[in-house]
């Protein structure tokens, strides 16, 4: 069996994607869930958000080709660009229930090796190859999931649609969509639908090309599970109707794109929608205090300088973040059950 992969995808950065999968992971992780956090991000984010600058430069610059593991994703396979094999991941262990896999700006170099690949994996020749790197990420992730006894596996990706991002979705059974309240983002929401099915249906036609696959291969069901809206993004200048225009498109257009749900009614606010996994606050001034002690928003103390109203806005943030963590959780169950 494999562990579920739920990956945090839309196709506009700077939506909260990387800060979502960073507090879910830590949250998870509180809730007693074994979780790997995976920086499937060339521009890696999420492991500057975990570790410390020192230790990061260490992970990147570590020597492991004598070993039997890597520490980053990018050591992982990068024996898959020259003759070799992909590597197993020696991932980062937070708390006890919580381990990073952590990303490498060298990751971008893998990007010309998967774009090769995507049509050898079509062809009649050994499909051992294109197969092992398609799904490198998938493999690697697993390993990782395994060796930690983890039941769940957040994927932080980049905004792009190239190589990269349809390896790791090939990767996932779960998406989530964050989303700002603005046209960049549901513009992102609309290329991001038909991109999905796309590469859910070009996988399966290659899944179909080999038959008796050496190694397991995903399904790559890309399932979307909902969307998180988030309210950083605005300014603060902007009148609060301007954001309810953006903020109410967003049940259809998330019908239209990701369910296909090409007729109406739709709901008409994100909170009549059970499509809607939560609004995430603008956290304000706690976010460069979180970040300066590597902690979520939610685990800060008054030792950390959360005191009066930043310690009432931290209590708020778990639990919004808990209810958020047990949605998305109900909304796998209930496809696994399908
Ligand atoms: N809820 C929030 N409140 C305030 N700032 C936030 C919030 N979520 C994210 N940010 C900030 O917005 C910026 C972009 O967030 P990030 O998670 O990196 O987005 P993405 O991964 O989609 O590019 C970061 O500087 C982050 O600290
Ligand atoms: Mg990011």
């Amino acid at each position: 069996m494999s562990v579920p992969v739920l990956t945090f995808f839309n196709n506009k950065g700077g939506v909260g994607k990387t800060s979502l999968v960073y507090h879910l992971a830590w949250m998870y992780a509180e809730l007693g869930i074994r979780v790997v956090a995976a920086d499937l991000d060339p521009q890696a984010n999420l492991t500057s958000m975990f570790l410390e600058d020192e230790r990061v430069e260490t992970l990147w610059n570590g020597n492991h080709s004598a070993s039997s593991t890597a520490s980053t994703i990018f050591q992982c396979v990068e024996p898959l660009m020259r003759v070799g094999d992909l590597q197993h991941p020696d991932l980062q262990q937070i708390t006890e229930q919580l381990s990073l896999l952590p990303g490498d700006l060298a990751l971008a170099g893998f990007e010309d090796t998967l774009s090769a690949e995507w049509p050898n994996a079509l062809g009649s020749s050994d499909l051992f190859r294109p197969f092992r790197i398609l799904t490198a990420f998938s493999t690697i992730m697993q390993a990782g999931a395994e060796a930690m006894n983890a039941s769940i596996i957040l994927a932080d990706v980049g905004p792009n649609l190239g190589a990269i991002n349809r390896s790791a979705l090939i990767a996932t059974d779960y998406v989530v969509v964050p989303l700002g309240a603005d046209l960049f983002s549901l513009q992102g929401l609309r290329n991001l639908g038909p991109t999905l099915r796309t590469w859910r249906q070009d996988w399966q036609k290659r899944r179909d090309n080999w038959t008796a696959p050496a190694f397991p291969l995903p399904r790559g069901n890309m399932q979307p599970i909902g969307y998180v809206v988030q309210q950083h993004g605005i300014r603060l200048s902007r009148p609060v109707k301007a954001y309810d225009k953006w903020v109410n498109r967003m049940p259809r257009e998330y019908a239209e794109n990701l369910l296909m749900k090409k007729s109406g009614p739709y709901p008409r606010t994100p909170e009549e929608d059970e499509h809607s996994l939560a609004t995430v606050k603008h956290f304000r001034s706690l976010v460069p205090l979180a970040q300066e002690v590597r902690k979520p928003i939610f685990k800060l103390t008054p030792a950390d300088g959360a005191i009066g109203g930043h310690a009432a806005a931290a209590l708020d943030a778990q639990m919004d973040f808990r209810k958020l963590a047990r949605k998305i959780k109900a909304g796998w169950f209930e496809h696994d059950r399908e």
